[in-house]
């Protein structure tokens, strides 16, 4: 395995954004389709640009969102994994982290964020002494309830909002290691 590989799967690698991804980057962000319950509106060019520089940073404890690639194509077709989850003052909270994936549209519907949602669990439990994973969906996004609950999430609330609302769903590593 390429030492700059953080994981595998069958179909997936992931590794540290590079400069080069930042075109297919703002591609995905200027899609409709794929901001539409993450964002809700496609994000201009140069705000998609900032937002990439961001994911250039050194991770830490390697809780980042990676760069995600279609092994088949060697594309990159979006980003994935598990980052610090913070509370409400904005500090990581020790032994937990949140899960995040955002796929090009034209790989959806193959079981891909599923697959990496499995490796990406098993690697914060397993490898990173995760304790607690949380993801937040926005209601309306049924494909990610449907993938995330594939994994073993479980809802824990819904937040109502004016103009959105979102599902707060958790999975513990005591209930992953029995499933
Ligand atoms: C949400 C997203 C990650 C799903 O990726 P994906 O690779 O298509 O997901 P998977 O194929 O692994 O699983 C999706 C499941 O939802 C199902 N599904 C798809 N569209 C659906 C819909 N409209 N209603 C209900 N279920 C749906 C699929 O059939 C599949 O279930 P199955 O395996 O039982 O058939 C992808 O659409 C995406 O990246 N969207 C843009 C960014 C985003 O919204 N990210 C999620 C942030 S919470």
């Amino acid at each position: 395995m390429n030492s700059e590989v953080i994981l595998e799967t069958d179909r997936l690698l992931f590794r540290p954004h590079r400069i080069d991804d930042l075109n297919a980057y703002c591609l995905l962000e200027a899609d409709a389709d794929f901001r539409r319950y993450v964002g809700g509106r496609p994000r201009p060019r140069e705000e998609a640009e900032q937002r990439f520089a961001e994911s250039l940073k050194p991770a830490k404890d390697r809780l980042s969102m990676w760069a995600t690639i279609y092994k088949p194509e060697n594309k990159y077709i979006g980003r994935c994994g598990i980052y610090p989850h913070f509370d409400v003052e904005g500090k990581p909270i020790p032994g937990e982290a949140a899960f995040g994936v955002y796929l090009a549209k034209e790989y959806w519907g193959r079981g891909l964020a599923t697959e990496a949602g499995k490796a990406f669990v098993d690697f914060g439990f397993n490898e990173l002494s995760v304790n607690l994973i949380v993801t937040m969906i926005q209601v309306g996004n049924d494909a990610s309830v449907r993938m995330i609950e594939k994994l073993g999430f479980e809802l824990m609330r819904t937040e109502v909002g004016n103009y959105r609302s979102f599902y707060h769903y958790a999975l513990d590593k005591t209930k992953f290691d029995s499933l």
